[in-house]
Parts: C-alpha cells; sequence; structure tokens
C-alpha cells in the first residue's frame, strides 16, 4: 500500500479534533501535518505541527501533501464582526487551498454548512456557499464539500443556542427520516470519519450532506 501525507487546519476544533485522531490512526496516511494557531497538545511520532499566521500566506506556502483536510470555522458571536467572519471562513480556507495545490495536492476536503448558497440572503450560508465555490475552482484532482447540519460532540465551551437546537432536534430526531434526514444532527465524529472514508476512496468531485454522510460512515454510498 502507497501510504499518503495529510494535512490539517482546524485540528483544535472539535470535527478537526476528530480528523486529526483518526489520521494518526489510520494506516493509510504515513505523515500528518498541522497548520495552527496554537498547539493541539497531541504529539506523535507522525505528526509535524506547524503553528502559523494565517494571515501570512508564506507560512501556508511550500507543504506538499497528497490531501488537505480544512476544518476551519468561526461564529458570528466569536469572530464578533461580519469582516473577521469571512476571514476565517472564506479567506483562510481559499489561502489554504490555492497554497496546497501549489505544492501538488491532490484533494481538497472542507466542511462547510447545510444551506451553503452563494446566493443566500443569509450572511453565514452565503460565505460557505462562496468558499465552496471558490476552492471548487482551484485545480485539484478532487475537492470533497461536507455540508453538516448541526453538529453533536463534546465542546471546551458553551455554545447555549446551539446546545438548546441539540437537544430540540435530538428528540424530533426519530421524525427526521427520508428527505428531511439532512436536518438532523450529526455526531462531529461521524463527519471525520466520512471525510477520511472520502479521501481514501479515489471518488471523484463530491458534496456530502448529512443523510449521505451518515450513509458513507456505515459502508453504504
Ligand atoms: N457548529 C455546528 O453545529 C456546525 C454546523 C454545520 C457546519 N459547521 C461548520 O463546520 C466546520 C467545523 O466546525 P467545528 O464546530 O468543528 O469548529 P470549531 O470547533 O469551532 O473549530 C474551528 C477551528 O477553526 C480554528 N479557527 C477559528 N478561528 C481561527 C482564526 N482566527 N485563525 C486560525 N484558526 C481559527 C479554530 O482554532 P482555535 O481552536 O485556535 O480557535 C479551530 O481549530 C466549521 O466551518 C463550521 O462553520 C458547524
Amino acid at each position: 500500500m502507497v501510504r499518503k501525507t495529510a494535512l490539517l487546519v482546524g485540528a483544535t476544533g472539535l470535527v478537526g479534533g476528530h480528523v486529526l485522531r483518526l489520521l494518526l490512526e489510520s494506516e493509510q496516511y504515513a505523515a500528518v501535518k498541522v497548520l495552527t494557531r496554537r498547539p493541539t497538545g497531541m504529539s506523535h511520532a507522525k505528526l509535524a505541527e506547524y503553528i502559523v499566521d494565517f494571515d501570512d500566506a508564506s507560512a501556508l506556502a511550500g507543504h506538499a501533501t497528497d490531501d488537505v483536510f480544512c476544518c476551519l470555522g468561526t461564529t458570528i458571536k466569536k469572530a464578533r464582526t461580519r469582516d473577521a467572519f469571512y476571514t476565517v471562513d472564506f479567506t483562510y480556507p481559499v489561502s489554504i487551498a490555492r497554497a496546497c495545490a501549489a505544492s501538488g495536492a491532490g484533494q481538497f476536503l472542507i466542511v462547510t454548512a447545510l444551506g451553503a448558497d452563494p446566493r443566500s440572503a443569509v450572511f453565514y450560508n452565503r460565505v460557505k456557499g462562496e468558499v465552496e465555490a471558490a476552492v471548487r475552482a482551484i485545480p485539484y484532482r478532487a475537492v470533497h464539500v461536507f455540508r453538516p447540519s448541526l453538529l453533536l460532540g463534546t465542546r471546551n465551551e458553551k455554545r447555549l443556542l446551539e446546545g438548546i437546537a441539540g437537544l430540540l432536534s435530538r428528540a424530533l430526531a426519530p421524525l427526521m427520516i427520508g428527505p428531511i434526514g439532512k436536518y438532523r444532527p450529526i455526531e462531529a465524529m461521524d463527519v471525520a470519519r466520512a471525510m477520511i472514508a472520502v479521501a481514501s476512496g479515489d471518488r471523484p468531485s463530491g458534496t456530502y450532506e448529512s443523510s449521505i454522510i451518515r450513509r458513507i460512515v456505515r459502508g453504504e454510498a
């Protein structure tokens, strides 16, 4: 088996943390590079961690890899301004995608969100749609876009609205089947599992909402 290398951004986050652990456990990856603004706290023979300033394009350049996993993101509440949100959810992912393509990466995998649409009247959905369009235009062998519904999992920080939405949707989950299955909240771990499965599968470019993500995890898609 030819073992690949992976580059991950967003490793200190909920989805990214799971992706990091899965990549380190995976026999398919010989090396895992993490670009991060603060240490992950992980130590592993396969792991190379680079503390970078994401505003500095030169810090993102020159990292040769096969697969790029982008799990960056913030919230309007944390970012405080629309401009700051746009920087994290659009500018940084596109800069990383461009830099890694220039270094020869073959696949780019990104987490956006359900409802992503560059024509949306909702700012959050519009930015997610714009970042999808921008990374799809970069010459990769394949670009894989994951559009999860509400993410479930244990966070170090409290997110009240997401907590309430999670409780409500958990109660309604048994009813959220068929075409509305994509709205059912999804475990962040399942998103990470699906990203690794898709990266390993040599698939053409694709877009995956929560119902498909679950089917990929079950080995049905
Ligand atoms: N929350 C949900 O229910 C939900 C639903 C659908 C889609 N999504 C999307 O899914 C993706 C992953 O979500 P998540 O909940 O796993 O994210 P998360 O836990 O908030 O982690 C976000 C990652 O981005 C990094 N980051 C944020 N601001 C940064 C900055 N200014 N400079 C450098 N790095 C920065 C964080 O680093 P630090 O740890 O240093 O802050 C962290 O590694 C995001 O794009 C999110 O929008 C979320």
